[in-house]
């Protein structure tokens, strides 16, 4: 079965620093993959890469077999990647309306403007803040611009969402909610889902794989419950101490 991603030898340096210079793995679609490691190891690089907006040193990148990076090329235009991503600082237009960011989100749908409208305010509602709809992004708490980033990138229908530590503004009961409704909306539309978290709750509640990269590489790969039952990476190990192993996902 051809992955829906995979990362070949990928290289990044910024400058003289290395950031890593071997970074391989792949991901089925349907699989729900948190990415993990401490801070600094490149995780919202990955994502950078992923979604086109930064260019490896080296390696390839591939999205549904389609070789999309090649060393320096880019060969996808972002836009074209069929993805969605929440960046860690959000990026909504602060100009804008929450509604008119999600609707920014479905440009590639071709939907009329009456069409649009419904299914932004359909997302809004899906992430329980179709009250916002009017307000701006400055006008709502952190934790809500968080939310309408989330249902920005909900609304494009993407087969592919990149959330980028997208929830550590959020309570506990919100999170659950927010949880199922992206579960249901990914099962529902075919989306496979990429966490960057340093939070085991959030991996362990909304993933069923893991990758995690240390010093530079992947140090694991695999499903949480195989990983979680001898893990090698400090993260990891860290999830067990704080988690029982019968909460976690098969
Ligand atoms: N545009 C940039 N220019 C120079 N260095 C950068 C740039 N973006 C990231 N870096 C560096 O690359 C490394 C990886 O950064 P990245 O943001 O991917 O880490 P991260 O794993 O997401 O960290 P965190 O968990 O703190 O968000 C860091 O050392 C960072 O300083
Ligand atoms: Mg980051």
């Amino acid at each position: 079965m051809t992955p829906l991603v995979e990362f070949r030898s990928v290289a990044k340096a910024f400058g003289n620093e290395k950031v890593f210079e071997e970074i391989s793995f792949t991901i089925v679609e349907g699989e729900s993959h948190a990415l993990l490691g401490p801070s600094g190891c490149g995780k919202s690089t990955v994502l950078r890469l992923l979604a086109g907006l930064d260019q490896p040193n080296a390696g390839k990148i591939l999205i549904e077999g389609k070789l999309v990076s090649d060393d320096a090329k880019c060969l996808v235009a972002p836009h074209e990647r069929q993805l969605a991503m929440v960046f860690q600082d959000l990026a909504l237009w602060p100009d804008l309306t929450a509604l008119e960011n999600v609707m920014l989100g479905m440009a590639q749908l071709k939907l009329a403007r009456s069409g649009r409208r419904a299914k932004a305010l359909s997302s809004l509602a899906t992430c329980g803040i179709e009250n916002l709809a009017s307000r701006k992004p400055r006008e709502a708490s952190v934790g809500q611009q968080q939310r309408i980033a989330l249902a920005r990138a909900l609304a494009g229908r993407p087969k592919l969402l990149l959330l980028d530590e997208p929830f550590s503004g959020l309570d506990a009961v919100i999170k659950r909610k927010l949880f199922q409704e992206i579960e249901t909306h990914c099962v529902n539309f075919g989306i496979t889902l990429l966490l960057v978290t340093h939070d085991s709750w959030e991996a362990t509640g909304l993933c069923s794989h893991a990758v995690v990269i240390e010093d530079g590489h992947v140090a694991e790969h695999g499903r949480l419950c195989d990983v979680l039952r001898q893990p090698a990476s400090i993260i990891l190990r860290s999830f067990v101490s704080q988690w029982p192993s019968s909460l976690m996902r098969s």
